[in-house]
């Protein structure tokens, strides 16, 4: 490199649309393949995981001229795409346009030693580029002819409350509230290309062992749903290993077979399989840290944090039925996108409100919270997400997957789902959606999006969410009363809030719409000054649903129990 024409096409290769900050905009995942058909949930991951196969994760000194590593670093391969962000230290992710390439700069890298510190001697694809192997790369004086002020440094920082609030207040309508939450919440490019890559290093490392594995990230990483500073959730996925060569049945009928070691279960399996794992990186993967293996839980996980990315991360194994769940939200979120800006809107109310928490607990998870929010719009007229049910129908031969006897089919060719005929406003719908729960028969009924209607609970539960691909389990058992209670009041007050709003003049001042039931200050003074209300209708409506709380009965029949 080192022209001015070499030195625009790297530059033509970072991230495009960075707002001034270096905040981009909004989510780049390919949603249409180059003949305008939409990417199924499948061909997305494989493509981001391609991507991550091609990247490499480089430490750098803050002061670096980025122009003139940029050079340095196409020396070794054509740049596809890059990014500098900050991580406990300046770091950039490097695509390159084939393997080759970050196998060729991994290849010029050497394993460092200090006077007094021993290095492991691992190898993987998170580098640091020190100023030694490249002598003006302290140096703030670029060479390259390439403007140093074009390099933007992406900010992955999550907006904070505060933005979000002030922002939304002075927008003109609820649903410009709600758009704009998503489109200040949602996971940039940048933050979807490093998930991707974090997986992609653990799967370098699970593959020195096991030959054929792969690690996919699930969850809200991919769901659609997921905002910045959510959670990494990754499961190393052994079909590969399990299934990977077809049986050769040999002239003479003789079977060849690995010998290997044989455990009573499959659980026994993913757990010693996880605990190596968790050793390894303990031990051997750069910038993990508080590696913290939690084997005996239901779903056995290796917890850590991913320095470089900023990460926090969960590593799973075998959780096949996970990975169907995320398609589904998936699939949810592209039928109509009012999905979307009414999910973010409902999961920002509960974390502002406490009802959500990244620690496990008594509490509603984000995934049940969704699904209610799923059942919720199944359940307008005319309804504005088909059943699952009716997903399962649209499917086609291949789609077909049964993942330990559970039938998970779910259509994957999203041109076959027919768009809803509702056309009903986003800030109609947040109403309906508190008003909905706010009066739902908890005691009686279960949330099914299987069927799209409440069905008789089977067991008391306080809330009863039917799993929706194991239909006997229940996706919020781990709900106790109060804090069902908790939701349901927070909801009626929701309700209140929003019929209840004094006219402002712009610029608005006061917190309203999406803001005003986002605010616990508001929410507590409301619930105060109930005697104010000016609607006796509204006041008698409150009161009549107070007075009839079936979840209080809900709560009365599940200590009975539990004290018998
Ligand atoms: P965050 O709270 O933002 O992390 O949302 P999330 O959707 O990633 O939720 P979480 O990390 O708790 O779970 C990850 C994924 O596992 C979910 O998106 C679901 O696909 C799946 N999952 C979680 N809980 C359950 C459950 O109880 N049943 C089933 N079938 N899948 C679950
Ligand atoms: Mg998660």
């Amino acid at each position: 490199l080192g022209s001015s024409s070499a030195a625009s096409r790297v530059l033509d290769a970072s991230l495009s649309e960075a707002s001034d900050d270096g905040r981009c905009a909004g989510e780049h995942i390919p949603v249409r393949s180059s003949d305008g058909v939409r990417s199924t949930f499948v061909e997305i991951q494989e493509k981001r995981m391609q991507q991550a196969d091609r990247s490499v994760l480089i430490s750098c000194p803050k002061s670096i001229a980025k122009s003139n590593l940029l050079q340095f670093l196409s020396n070794h391969g054509q740049i596809n795409n890059y990014f500098f962000y900050e991580s406990y230290g300046m770091y950039m992710l490097v695509e390159f346009a084939d393997r080759n390439g970050a196998q060729a700069l991994c290849d010029a890298g050497c394993i460092p030693h200090t006077k007094g510190e021993f290095p492991m001697p691992f190898r993987s694809r998170v580098l640091a580029i020190r100023p030694r192997m490249f002598p003006n790369a302290a140096s703030a004086q670029p060479t390259s002819m390439m403007p140093e002020t074009d390099i933007h440094i992406i900010n992955r920082e999550p907006v904070s409350n505060k933005d979000i609030i002030s922002r939304l207040n002075s927008l003109e309508s609820t649903e410009q509230q709600l758009r704009t939450l998503v489109d200040m919440q949602q996971l940039t490019d940048a933050d979807v290309r490093l998930r991707f890559m974090v997986c992609s290093l653990l799967q370098d490392m699970c593959a020195t062992i096991f030959p054929g594995t792969l690690v996919r990230p699930f969850g809200s990483s991919i769901n659609s749903f997921g905002h910045t500073g959510c959670d990494l959730d990754m499961l190393l996925d052994l079909d590969g290993v399990l299934f990977g060569n077809k049986r050769h049945v040999v002239k003479n009928n003789f079977e060849l077979d690995y010998q290997v070691k044989m455990l009573s279960s499959e659980r026994s399996v993913t757990q010693s399989v996880l605990s190596v794992m968790g050793e390894c990186l303990d031990y051997f993967s750069p910038g993990c840290v508080g590696v913290q293996k939690i084997l005996q839980a239901r779903c056995p996980l290796v917890r850590f944090s991913h320095q470089p990315s900023s990460l926090q991360c969960d590593f799973t194994a075998n959780n096949r039925i996970a990975l169907k769940s995320t398609e589904m939200l998936y699939i949810y979120g592209q039928v109509d996108e009012r999905v979307r800006q009414l999910v973010f809107a409902v999961r920002s109310w509960a974390r502002s409100h406490g009802l959500t928490s990244s620690i496990s607990g008594a509490w509603i998870t984000n995934f049940a919270l969704t699904t209610m929010v799923l059942f919720f719009l199944q359940k307008r007229s005319p309804a504005i997400v088909p059943t699952l049910e009716q997903l399962r129908k649209l499917a086609d031969p291949e789609d077909v997957h049964i993942v330990e006897g559970h039938d998970c089919t779910i259509v994957s060719n999203l041109e076959k789902i027919t768009s809803s005929q509702n056309t009903e406003t986003l800030d109609q719908l947040l109403v309906e959606f508190f008003n909905f729960y706010g009066s739902f028969s908890f005691s009686k009924h279960s949330i099914n999006i299987w069927k799209g209607s409440e069905q008789n609970k089977p067991e008391s539960s306080p809330l009863y969410i039917v799993n929706p691909f194991e239909h006997h389990l229940n996706i919020s058992k781990n709900v106790n009363v109060s804090q069902l209670e908790r939701f349901v009041q927070l909801a009626r007050n929701s309700v209140w809030q929003l019929q209840h709003q004094e006219e402002q003049s712009s610029p608005k001042t006061r917190p309203w719409g999406l803001t005003a039931v986002m605010s616990s200050q508001l929410q507590s003074n409301n619930t105060k000054g109930r005697g104010r209300m000016k609607s006796g209708e509204t006041l008698s409506k409150i009161r009549s649903l107070l007075e009839n709380s079936v979840l209080n009965k809900a709560g009365g029949n599940v200590r009975k129990m539990q004290g018998g």
